[in-house]
């Protein structure tokens, strides 16, 4: 009877210390992760994968890579919009501006997915977005 109390008690423990773990696990993507899943998810899907032939893949994106996540924080402010090759008036599907984040908040949003959806591109801060920004080339203008 006793050693059933001590064993009750213990696994007590044991469950709230895990509980308490899990509520503490360290995810220093929060607002970024928070921010993709309010602003981009609906397109990109919320694993990333995208929507075949008409939202591309977040998943290793040559636009997620330390030399080329400029280019994203271009796009996330400006949209983009790939002209048709057999029309090159209209474009296929372009990606909207999302003009109301601020630096800051696209800087998260960019260390979260570009270091998830297995991409590496290094940490930016909002410093280094800011003179990023100031070097988008006119979004109508953008060929990539
Ligand atoms: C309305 C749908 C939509 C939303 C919302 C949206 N995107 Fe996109 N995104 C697209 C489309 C469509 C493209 C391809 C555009 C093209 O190439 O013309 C694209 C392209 C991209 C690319 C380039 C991928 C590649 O491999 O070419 C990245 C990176 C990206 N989006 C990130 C984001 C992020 C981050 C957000 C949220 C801040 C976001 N998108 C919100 C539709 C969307």
């Amino acid at each position: 009877m006793k050693c059933r109390a001590i064993f009750l008690l213990l696994s007590g423990i044991f469950a709230l210390l895990i509980s308490i773990n899990t509520a503490c696990e360290f995810n220093p993507h929060r607002q970024g992760q928070w921010l993709y899943e309010s602003h981009c998810a609906n397109c990109h899907m919320e694993d990333g994968t995208g929507l075949a032939n008409i939202i591309p893949s977040l998943h290793q994106s040559p636009l997620l890579r330390n030399e080329t996540i400029h280019q994203t924080a271009c796009l996330i402010r400006y949209g983009i919009r790939t002209p048709d090759p057999l029309n090159p008036e209209e474009e296929i599907y372009p990606m909207p501006p999302i003009p109301d984040l601020s630096k800051t908040e696209i800087s998260n949003i960019l260390n979260y997915i570009g270091n998830h959806f297995d991409n590496r591109a290094g940490y930016i801060n909002p410093v280094e977005l800011n003179s990023i920004l100031s070097q988008c080339p006119n979004a109508t203008e953008r060929k990539w």
